[in-house]
């Protein structure tokens, strides 16, 4: 019979609660989601390179963003266990090995819920406990300020998409040519959706402030060689032509058409073809 312990060797070093007005099911995607771990939390992880993934979880190596050597890789399997409502992260492989991260999720309302992950490592003496378990609970307080934030800007701007209904595609009329341009970027509302003027090489052009992989802002982000990058997997997209820069099949949206009528400035929707 296996037990639903962690390994008899790691010692429980402590725990981290957080509750979040986010639902079960945006939890459990961000905890498959491998691929937001060196974006979305930079300042803990350089990089990923996935062994194997699916429903049940994934298993990737990850280098540490404090790590000096690539060599210092550690293999994480996280498994999810949707019945008993939790997942365990392993530390299978490299530094850390044997450590274990056990997270309950309990769901008080649609979109109310609280986590509490306990984290058991292996080789602690009892005095270095409390050290240890602080240690953890502070990265995963940065991670979850990182994960809640993502969240709950994919849910919002999954709701605003839902609630998008008789789209009125009239020209919008930005303003007078000059003060629109003296404002660069400037950030306006069109057809349900958020758009950015710019000026690149000479040109004004308007890119889409949402990112078509799953719905990450680009309101923070600046264009470097024609390109945005998004801060939740590091899709990297030129504005000039919507294209994917990483190889990613998804493009962005097609801006709308900036049209000058008597010194103003107006978008009017693109014409499909
Ligand atoms: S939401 Fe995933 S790369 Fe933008
Ligand atoms: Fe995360």
């Amino acid at each position: 019979m296996s037990l639903n312990v962690a390994s008899a060797s790691a010692l429980w070093v402590g725990s981290y609660q957080r509750r979040m007005a986010v639902s079960l099911d945006r939890m459990y995607e961000n905890a498959l989601d491998w691929a937001h771990l060196p974006f979305l939390h930079q300042g803990s992880f350089a990089s990923i390179e996935l062994i194997d993934a699916g429903d049940w979880g994934w298993r990737a190596a990850l280098v540490s963003a404090h790590a000096s050597e690539q060599a210092d890789a550690f293999i994480i399997e996280l498994s999810l266990d949707r019945t008993h409502r939790r997942w365990i992260s392993s530390t299978l492989e490299g530094p850390g090995a044997g450590s274990e991260i056990w997270t309950h999720v309990f769901e008080y309302g649609s979109r109310d819920i609280a986590i509490q992950a306990d984290f058991f490592v292996p080789g602690v003496a009892l005095d270095q406990k409390a050290r240890v378990g602080a240690s953890y609970q502070k990265l995963y307080q940065g991670l979850y300020d990182e994960d809640e934030a993502m969240m709950l800007g994919r849910q919002a701007a999954l709701d605003q998409r839902g609630s998008q209904k008789n789209l009125d595609s009239k020209p919008l009329d930005l303003g007078a040519l000059e003060s629109v341009r003296a404002s660069l970027p400037f950030d306006f509302e069109f057809n349900g959706q958020s758009w950015r003027l710019i000026q690149e090489r000479d040109e004004l052009l308007v890119h889409s402030l949402t990112c078509p992989h799953q719905l990450g802002s680009f309101a923070d982000v600046a264009v470097i060689d024609g390109t945005i990058t998004c801060p939740w997997h590091g899709y990297r997209f030129d504005v000039r032509s919507g294209r994917c820069a990483t190889g990613q099949t998804c493009s962005l949206p097609a801006p709308p058409v900036l049209v000058r009528r008597g010194g103003r400035l107006e978008v009017m929707a693109a014409i499909s073809s």
